[in-house]
Parts: C-alpha cells; structure tokens; sequence
C-alpha cells in the first residue's frame, strides 16, 4: 500500500523537484500539497505548485494556499536564489488546474483527523508555518501525525541565510520551535546533509538527456538554480535540498543519521533561526529528532533519474 503524504512547500526549483520526485514514485499516495510563503511570496509558490502538478501530469492533485507570512517576524524570501517567480530558469505558462479554496492549514487539520491511524506522513519543504499553526489550531493532531520529514536547519556546516540560520528555520523561528517542542517524531535534513547532494554538469545533461518535459525542465531549473550558489560556495553545482525529504521515504537505507536534541533560537538577534544541534550529546536534553548526516550522492541522484524519467 502506498504511504500517504502531504507535501508542504514554498517553490523553489529545488522543492519542485522533490514534487515531481514524489509525483513519479508509486509508493508515495500525494494526499494534496499546501504551500507556504518562503523563496517567494504565497501568491508565487502556489502558482508554481500548480505549475509543477500539470508538468507532471497531474492537474488532479489538490493544490492549498496557506500562510502569507511567518507567524511573528516580517517575511524574508529568497529571489537572489530562485529568481523574480522562484521557478526562474525553463518557461513558466499560467496554470489552469485549480487553487483548492480551502485553506492549507483547515486541509492539514482535516486530512489528519480523517486519519487517525497515524499513516499520514507531513513532508515540510519550506519555512514551518502552516505545519505550527495545524498544530496550534489542532493540537489533537499531534497524535496522528507518522512522522515530520523536513529540510531544515544545520549543525557543523553552520547557516545559509546567516552565518548561524538555514533559510527555512530562519524565515520563521517561532514555527519552527513550535514544530520542534511538539513531540512529533522528526527527521530532519539539515545543510550538513544537503551540502552533499550537489549537482554537476554531468548530472544535470542526465536529466535533460531524460528526453521528456519533466527531464527538459528540471535541467532549466538547475540552470539557473545553479548560478548563484556556484559563486557562493565556489562549487561546480548547487545543493539540491528538498528532494533529499522524498527520497529519503524511498530510500532511507541510504541515508545515516543520529537522535539528537535541536533546539530553535527565537530571541537572539545575532542567532536568530540558529538549530542547536546537541550532536554530542552534552545538554542532557532528550533527543527530539533523527539528525541526518550523510548520504550515498550517487543513489540519490539514480532515484532522480530513475523516476523523473518516468513522467
Ligand atoms: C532551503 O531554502 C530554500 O531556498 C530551499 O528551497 C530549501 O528548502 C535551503 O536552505
Ligand atoms: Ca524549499
């Protein structure tokens, strides 16, 4: 039976990705896709959702709007990386496949509560909030949530968006440590990891030899996706994050990791959005999430491959 799924996500050519990932794998069921404001504001990550769903062939799926802005702090996003529509790179076209009127936080509450035996999985791709305010407006869900896998955060390799913040943590803290004290099992795919999964000009003329829209497409996205993190990080490609989430309920035996405590700064101006990680285990603090570390590249991009052939 397949594994049921909500993919929540701020699109983002990396979270697009994880999308058609997700969309190709038929042990995934997509139970809809709720979208966040983060690289770009609400309007365009939705608008971008949609987009993705209809390249997939998709136009089925049950596309939510959520939150327009975190739940304390004013919204950062992120267009230096992604572009003005957060999808820059192949040619975009105005969806035709519906928004869903309902909102994504009432979708989440709803999909959970419809069920209660714990099978429903929340694949969280961008900043935390529609995840914190379900759980603020449904604490009973908690219960019947399997598990939160999310990109977020990072330890050894410090922050992306400050010297001490990851984008998706730092763009809204106060979910985030809503999400962390819930008492969810959590597995996290911090930049530790994500730093590892980097794309190459090999790998990207793999996905346009693909052939198909899906492959074409892709390719585009990391195109563009690629330019600025090649001069950040002065690397021959960029991390490609998101998909890391999907993959990892495909393939978790190629992926390693440690139960570690994280916590979330919300006060510090200097560490605003910092995940502590207590990777050594020196807090005492109870461990609250599996902190995932390493993972075989090679397999992971197969799975890519593999299944964005397949669309
Ligand atoms: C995260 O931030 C976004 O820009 C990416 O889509 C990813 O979710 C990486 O820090
Ligand atoms: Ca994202």
């Amino acid at each position: 039976m397949a594994r049921k799924i909500i993919i929540d996500t701020d699109p983002g050519q990396d979270d697009a990705v994880a999308i058609l990932l997700a969309l190709a794998s038929p042990e995934l069921e997509v139970l809809g896709i709720t979208c966040v404001a983060g690289n770009v504001p609400l309007a365009l990550t939705q608008r971008n959702a949609r987009i993705v769903c209809e390249l997939a062939g998709r136009p089925d799926m049950p596309v939510f709007a959520g939150a327009t802005r975190p739940m304390v702090r004013s919204l950062v996003t992120a267009e230096y990386v992604h572009g003005k529509s957060g999808l820059n790179g192949p040619e975009l076209w105005e969806p035709t496949m519906p928004l869903r009127k309902e909102h994504a936080v009432d979708f989440i509450v709803k999909t959970l509560r419809t069920n209660r035996d714990g099978a429903v999985t929340l694949c969280v791709l961008g900043p935390l909030t529609n995840i914190a305010l379900a759980l603020i407006k449904a604490p009973d869900i908690a219960g019947h949530i399997h598990e939160i896998v999310l990109m977020g955060g990072g330890c050894f390799e410090g922050g992306n968006t400050t010297p001490a913040a990851e984008f998706n943590i730092y763009v809204d803290p106060h979910a985030a440590k809503v999400v962390f004290s819930s008492g969810i099992p959590l597995v996290v795919m911090p930049l530790d990891l994500t730093h590892t999964t980097m794309t190459t000009r090999t790998r990207v003329s793999r996905f346009r030899a693909l052939g198909n829209k899906a492959g074409v497409f892709t390719a585009e996205m990391l195109d563009f996706f690629e330019r600025f993190d090649k001069e950040k990080y002065g690397s021959e490609g960029a991390p490609l994050h998101d998909p890391n989430v999907i993959a990892y309920l495909l393939q978790p035996e190629i992926y390693q990791g440690r139960e570690v405590n994280i916590e979330i700064e919300t006060e510090s101006a200097l560490t605003m959005g910092m995940s502590v990680v207590d990777w050594w285990r020196v807090s005492g603090r109870a461990p609250n999430a599996t902190f995932m570390r390493k993972v075989d590249d090679e397999a992971f991009f197969d799975l890519l491959f593999d299944r964005i052939a397949r669309l």
